[in-house]
């Protein structure tokens, strides 16, 4: 029989002698990998929980496929590699074999080593039993007497069977985050990569979903989720050849980024996070949601608060009256927190526009003559918490800061900077550790002198146009990307030590910054700077694959909406903003007494279902992808005693026919009391107060008019719906 390691809660270190089966376990996954002393590591399963039978009778995969859990390149060139080094004598090829195996409570580490050469590689799995992921990283350590040369270095590699595999990925761009494409897996590579430099969710996305058996179902059928844990460059690739398989491979983006690996040093990947569903593309989103909210999100288990942010209302026109009207208003509909955004600072260069001051973090007295002591102030007055925006990676050439420190700023040696925002915005060298401690002095000035401070929007609007520092030697200018993001993760890990109460938002000229890889520190990402009721729908469908709604600032703005001039109601603008963490992005003076009843209205109704869209379980019903004219989803307790029911119609044509939706994720044996919340209609819906089982709402659905009911004068095109459903 063979012998089989088990991840369990003592350690074992194994030397190896023959094949052995490493077996790491989730609740509801198994991963199981054979490890012989002198061979390469293979996959041998990952799926479904195997039952202790199964594990003992498991097929060695196909011998055509290529099952090395990290190939090397060097031995077999043709095939693609997972890690590819250039020796200190010049030697390009590398061979990995095991030499043990270490499993130590809910880490397993497969140890190996090139047989020549001393490179030692460790690979890493963390499973997070109750939530079913798996982490997998690699770290590299160089015994060679010179440094070696990294030129490839992925996190993981994971060869997926083929069949009728279906890849769902993310593409976008600024005001258009997180666009959903599904399509089949074909021979070739499909690569999904960034080379922003500082952020890495505006254009593709580092997280994608396999769908074993044909396009994926959001509620059935055999589903693998991957996310990369990474703030930077990234790429993933799957390549299809003339095998039984297709190979994933994730990691960090090695383009212009080959790393020089001292002696004795070791180069520790990010962690790609994996699952396993059998409950469809939702099923993959639960695991994620649960696994962010318990181990990954900052302050995954806290309700958030309902914010008015001033950017969409006053843009840089700051002022102290302004802010405290603001302030009052948000108080007045029952907010509970007012966020100053861009424009507040600056001295010898004041913000006026976006071409100047960043670098400058103190108060423009002109704007705010009592500085944010009267913001604090005024805040206390109107019942409301404050929240600050501040942009600390970045400067202007325009700002105090440049003309003090230009050598701060990521720039190529020998040439002049190619400048972002404004004409005039340069970002700042995270690789240099005063850049790294003028960071994060920004918000230990901030926080020390005013600890009242209770949020924090932290903006990145600038690529690394530059390929260049300063300050790493010519010969590591290629170590730019890596060691901004280590930088970038230094000074995110010293604020948290320090300031682990506050919250801060990940904002990157909109939706740059939703990442596994960020929301360690952070404690949600503004989605993206279209806040068009309809546009979010789709961007807010495509984000909720990998996180959860309380990590996904959904904002209620004004219409004609700013990015896009569509004007939808506000009604519907509620109800779409609703389903993630709800704020306000208005001017609410120039609101009109009915639109802010119904936005009180709304706040209060939304403090009551915050907890089940917050920590509830996504169940995506109907994808506005589809294009049935319509989208719909839901939040369940875990408990499936309350659900929160969104409809919303994505198209609006006389006479149109739109499907029934049936629900999912209730118990069937259980009676749900149906409220409809933010209704406008005249008359109630005829479901109203009235109870459904589980059964009938899952095999069935309710139907809801296609349109509100209200006034003639009153009538719109976009109609939504949200209904709270509460077990008897
Ligand atoms: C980009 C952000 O996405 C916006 O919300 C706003 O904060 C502006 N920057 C301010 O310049």
């Amino acid at each position: 029989m063979k012998k089989v390691f088990f991840l369990a809660l003592f350690c074992v270190t194994a030397s190896l002698a023959k094949a052995e089966q490493v077996v790491v376990q989730t609740r509801h996954n198994t991963l199981v990998l054979n490890v012989e002393k002198g061979a390469q590591p293979k996959y041998v399963y990952y799926g479904a929980k195997l039952s202790a039978l199964d594990l003992q009778h498991l097929q060695t995969p196909r011998a055509d496929g290529r099952m090395e859990i990290y190939p090397a390149h060097g031995l077999n060139t043709p095939a693609e590699a997972a890690l590819a080094m250039r020796h200190a004598d010049g030697n390009l090829s590398t061979a990995l074999i095991a030499e043990s195996v270490e499993q130590n409570g809910d880490l397993t580490t497969i140890n190996l080593k090139d047989p020549v050469y001393p490179i030692t590689v460790k690979l890493k799995y963390k499973a997070y039993e109750e939530v079913d992921m798996i982490e997998a990283w690699t770290e590299i350590t160089n015994g060679e007497k010179q440094p070696v040369t990294l030129t490839t270095f992925a996190s993981a590699m994971m060869p997926i069977r083929r069949g009728d595999v279906w890849l769902s990925h993310f593409y976008g761009s600024w005001a258009n985050e997180a666009r959903l494409v599904e399509e089949p897996l074909t021979p070739g590579q499909k690569v999904i990569v960034n080379k922003d430099g500082t952020r890495n969710s505006h254009t593709d996305h580092g997280e994608v979903m396999f769908s074993l058996n044909g396009k994926g179902q959001e509620n059935t059928g055999d589903v693998i989720g991957a996310a990369i844990c990474y703030s930077g460059n990234y790429r993933l690739k799957v390549v299809t050849d003339d095998t039984d398989y297709h190979y994933f491979f994730a990691g960090i983006n090695e383009d212009n980024s080959e790393y020089h690996l001292k002696k004795g040093e070791t180069f520790k990947t990010p962690a790609l996070a994996l699952t396993f569903s059998q409950e469809g593309l939702s099923g993959v989103s639960r695991n994620f949601h649960k696994w962010g909210r318990t181990y990954k999100l900052m302050h995954g288990n806290k309700e958030r608060k309902i914010l008015l942010n001033s950017w969409e209302g006053v843009y840089f026109d700051i002022n102290q009256k302004g802010m405290d009207q603001m302030m009052a208003d948000i108080a007045s509909m029952g907010g509970e927190l007012f966020v100053m955004d861009d424009g507040w600072f600056g001295d010898k260069y004041p913000r006026k526009v976006d071409n100047s001051s960043l670098g400058d973090w103190v108060v423009d007295k002109n704007k705010l003559p009592e500085g944010i002591e009267g913001l604090l102030r005024d805040a206390k007055k109107n019942g409301v918490k404050f929240g600050i925006w501040i942009e600390p990676e970045m400067a202007n050439t325009t700002s105090e800061l440049y003309e003090k420190h230009p050598d701060w700023i990521v720039k190529a040696p020998n040439r002049e900077p190619v400048l972002g925002r404004g004409g005039t915005q340069v970002v700042l060298d995270l690789s240099n550790p005063k850049v790294q401690d003028f960071v994060f002095s920004i918000v230990d000035n901030l926080m020390s002198k005013y600890p009242e401070i209770d949020y924090i929007k932290w903006d990145a609007n600038m690529a690394i146009m530059n390929h260049g520092s300063q300050y790493l030697t010519m010969g590591n200018q290629s170590h730019l990307y890596i060691e901004y993001h280590r930088g970038f993760e230094k000074v995110c890990q010293r604020i948290r030590d320090k300031y682990p109460d506050v919250t801060i938002q990940a904002c990157a000229s909109g939706g740059g910054r939703a990442n596994w890889g960020v929301l360690p520190w952070f404690d949600e990402f503004w989605v993206s700077d279209n806040t068009d009721a309809l546009q979010r729908i789709y961007m807010q469908w495509g984000t909720s694959y990998f996180f959860p709604a309380i990590a996904m600032a959904s904002h209620i703005s004004a219409t004609p909406n700013h990015t896009v001039f569509r004007t939808t109601s506000m009604k519907y603008r509620i109800d779409v903003a609703m389903s993630g963490r709800l704020g306000m992005e208005i001017q609410p003076k120039n609101m009109t007494d009915e639109e802010k009843a119904l936005c009180r209205q709304a706040i209060k109704e939304y403090k009551q279902i915050r907890p089940i869209v917050q920590f509830g379980n996504i169940y995506r019903l109907v994808s506005p992808y589809d294009r049935k004219g319509l989208a719909s989803m839901m939040y369940v307790t875990d408990q499936k005693d309350k659900a929160v029911w969104y409809w919303w119609k994505t198209e609006s044509f006389q006479n149109e026919h739109l499907p029934r939706v049936k629900m999912a994720g209730l118990d069937a044996n259980r009676m749900y009391k149906v409220h409809e919340l933010n209704r406008i209609d005249l008359k109630p819906l005829d479901c109203e107060g009235k109870s459904y089982s589980g059964a009938y709402l899952m095999n069935h659905g309710l139907d809801v008019p296609y349109r509100n009911e209200v006034d003639w004068g009153k009538k719109t095109d976009w109609a939504s719906r949200v209904l709270l459903l509460e077990a008897e």
